[in-house]
């Protein structure tokens, strides 16, 4: 089982580590069109297989895709972070040409390849590579829900003073700091709910943590974060490669579910060998709906910003 990840930066080395040590995949390729910088990562990543046991055979290039050929899999990572004075529709214009790039030529030597998209505005990101590849919409996943309902679940954690693994909870909407919503009234630990044990205003702040939890880490390290996101990728690569059938909230085509039209945004899909393999129909109350209704508008108001790369 092969994997191909562009853009071997912070997200997409991270991911190859995860992806080797555990196995997920017998090889992975990593590109990136800085000179000599994929192959140094994946020379890197190599040289742990004797001292973490892995026989995951990872492979660097510079922007040649004939090493991708075959992929199972392939994820996009490449694209540049906003700078200052930057607007926010430059910064989509510059990686929507990168990423539908990266997914033309992906695509020349991997066809049958499903393609994991990271690189932010994230749902817009999925939106551009469906339409510019015009592949069936199972083929086509936005990773983000499972990265915000990660940081969900570690503030649910925070505030019951409970290990992570033993909270469950899951955000959906867009990926983004006022487009996410995670789901409180379902959140559980250990199969009860954690209203329980929350109050409302703890809630609140633990929904708050979590919706500004990517920008807070970048306030931290003054880049975005990595080993969370690229771990997330992972855990979703598992689940299509290993045929696991996880539910993951993750950036899919809307075609009616959740009321949505035209539109990729985060919600819960089973992930298995082909991709999306269903959209769960989880009931929203009418607040819920509503903040999912406000979550589309502002993803499809940016992805109006596409219109000059999709002519
Ligand atoms: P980074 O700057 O460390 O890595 C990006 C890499 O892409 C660089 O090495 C760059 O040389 C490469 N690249 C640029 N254009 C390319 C092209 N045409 N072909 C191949 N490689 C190319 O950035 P980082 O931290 O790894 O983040 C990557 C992207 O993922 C960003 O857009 C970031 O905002 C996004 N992200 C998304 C998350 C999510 O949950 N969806 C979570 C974290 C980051
Ligand atoms: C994150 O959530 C910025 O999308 C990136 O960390």
């Amino acid at each position: 089982m092969k994997v191909t990840i562009v853009g071997a930066g912070n997200v997409g080395a991270t991911c190859a580590d995860v992806i080797s040590y555990r196995g997920i995949a017998s090889e992975v390729v990593l590109l990136d069109i800085k000179e000599g910088f994929a192959e140094g990562k994946a020379m890197d990543i190599s040289q742990c297989a004797t001292t973490t046991g892995f026989n995951t055979r990872v492979v660097g290039s510079t922007n040649d895709y004939t090493k991708t050929a075959g992929s199972d899999v392939v994820v996009i990572t490449s694209g540049i972070p906003r700078k200052p004075g930057m607007t926010r529709e430059e910064l989509i214009g510059i990686n929507a040409g990168i990423v539908k790039g990266v997914a033309e030529n992906v695509l020349k030597h991997s066809p049958d390849a499903i393609i994991v998209v990271v690189s932010n505005p994230m749902d817009t990101m999925t939106y551009l590579t469906l339409k510019a590849t015009g592949l069936p919409k199972n083929r086509i996943i936005g990773m983000g829900g499972a990265l915000d309902s990660s940081r969900f679940k570690y503030y649910l954690s925070k505030a019951l003073n409970k290990p992570s693994n033993d909270v469950d909870g899951m955000v959906i909407g867009g990926h983004g700091d006022t487009t996410m919503i995670p789901l409180t009234r379902l959140a559980s630990y250990c199969g009860t709910p954690v209203s329980t044990y929350l109050s409302q205003e703890e809630m609140d702040k633990v929904a708050a943590d979590t919706m500004v939890g990517g920008a807070t880490l970048t306030g931290l390290l003054g880049t975005s974060a990595w080993y969370a996101p690229g771990a997330s990728v992972a855990y979703l690569v598992d689940s299509i490669l290993n045929d696991q059938r996880k539910m993951i909230p993750c950036s899919v085509l809307l075609e009616g579910e959740y009321g949505q039209n035209d539109i990729c945004l985060g919600v819960p899909c089973i992930i298995g060998k082909n991709g999306i393999e269903s959209i769960v129909d989880v009931k929203l109350n009418d607040a819920e709906k509503a903040l999912f209704a406000k979550s589309a508008d502002a993803v499809r108001a940016m992805n109006g910003d596409l219109k000059s790369v999709l002519v």
